[in-house]
């Protein structure tokens, strides 16, 4: 089972509860950032979130009551001249920005790995050696981090069902038992299930993890395109497909067993699944017979295999444009 919340460390009288705060608010960062909140597991109050453009510092504070603030600084690096970064500035980063990130004890950077090395150079005056930075770029190692900004980094990467806590996250770098370390700890359950995985792990779990939902999705999709060509209307086939994939999940989290005995629990000898797994799990060589059709186990290794390779080349990229 999961936990639905956690509580936040330090809550309540005694030492001030930990403060986070988000660097790049964007598609990844606003899904964490709300499901945190619905779930309770953050105090508005101790976050802040930092953002490049006037308008969307207004609307985040609206949506979350948490303080946000903007840093008008481009991708480039420098100030952008947008006219929306406050006064005071060193290096394009103001001084309530400046402030705020050396206040934080947490700070989750979620901005896009082009955009790390203006950033951190900005924003190396502002750090303290107790506190945690976390990584979501994909692609950028922890070498690489580190290069950018000697502080303590954690490096995270999570898949999209985080946005409804039934994600996975993969985290690798620095722990500890300090205030930094355990918030860090107690923002995983809301997300989904965590695991500490060795840094040169990260391109295979981006690959079956990361990507994974996407495959589903694929699955989903093909499903009801097949559906439509054996009859079924647009509209029923889709719903099917949803209702399928949806329907199967469930049943697996309801039912430890392995998939493999649940497809067992479908597939009558000499019926209609039987027929269809034929294909798509044909023995091998049976794969010959089949045209050179790959069934799904070689296509998904082959499928892996090249997201793995795609991890790989955009972490070389990314060391390559920051050398
Ligand atoms: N999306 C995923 O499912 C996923 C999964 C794993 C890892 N990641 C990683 O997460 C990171 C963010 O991805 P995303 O999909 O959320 O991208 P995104 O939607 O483009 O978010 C990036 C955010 O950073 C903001 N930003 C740019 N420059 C900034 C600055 N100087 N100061 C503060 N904020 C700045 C952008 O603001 P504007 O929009 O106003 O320019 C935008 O809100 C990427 O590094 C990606 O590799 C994403």
């Amino acid at each position: 089972m999961r936990p639905a919340a956690v509580a936040m460390p330090s809550a309540g009288p005694g030492p001030a509860a930990p403060r986070l705060l988000i660097y790049g608010c964007g598609k990844l960062a606003e899904a964490m950032l709300s499901r945190w909140l619905s779930a309770a597991s953050l105090d508005p109050a101790a976050v802040t979130v930092v953002v490049p453009r006037l308008e969307h510092a207004a609307a985040l504070a609206a949506a979350t009551g948490t303080r946000a603030l903007v840093d008008s600084a481009s991708s480039e690096g420098g100030a952008s001249g947008k006219g929306h970064g406050a006064a005071g500035a060193s290096d394009g980063l103001s001084a309530e920005v400046a402030t705020a990130v050396a206040e934080a004890d947490l700070i989750l950077v979620a901005v896009k790995p082009q955009q790390l090395a203006s950033l951190t150079t900005r924003l190396a005056v502002a750090t303290r050696p107790s506190q945690l930075w976390i990584s979501v770029l994909a692609g950028v190692s922890l070498a690489g981090l580190s290069a950018s900004l000697p502080v303590r980094w954690q490096r995270w990467m999570p898949n999209t069902p985080c946005r409804v806590g039934l994600g996975l996250i993969a985290r690798c770098g620095e722990s500890g038992g300090d205030a930094a370390a355990l918030l860090a700890d107690a923002l995983m359950p809301p997300l989904g299930a965590a695991l500490w995985l060795p840094e040169a792990r990260f391109d295979a779990f981006t690959a079956v993890a990361g990507s994974g939902p996407a495959y589903v999705f694929a699955f989903a999709e093909a499903l009801a395109a097949a559906g439509v060509g054996a009859g079924l209307d647009d509209e029923v086939s889709a719903a099917l497909a949803r209702d399928v994939v949806i329907g199967a999940a469930a049943l697996w989290a309801a039912d430890a067993r392995t998939p493999q005995a649940l497809r067992a629990e479908v597939t009558s000898k000499g019926g209609t699944t039987e027929a269809a797994l034929r294909l798509l799990l044909p023995p091998a060589p049976d794969e010959a017979a089949q045209g050179g059709a790959l069934g799904l186990p070689r296509l998904l290794a082959a499928a892996i295999a090249a997201a793995m390779a795609r991890s790989q080349a955009l972490g070389a990229a990314a060391a390559r444009s920051r050398a």
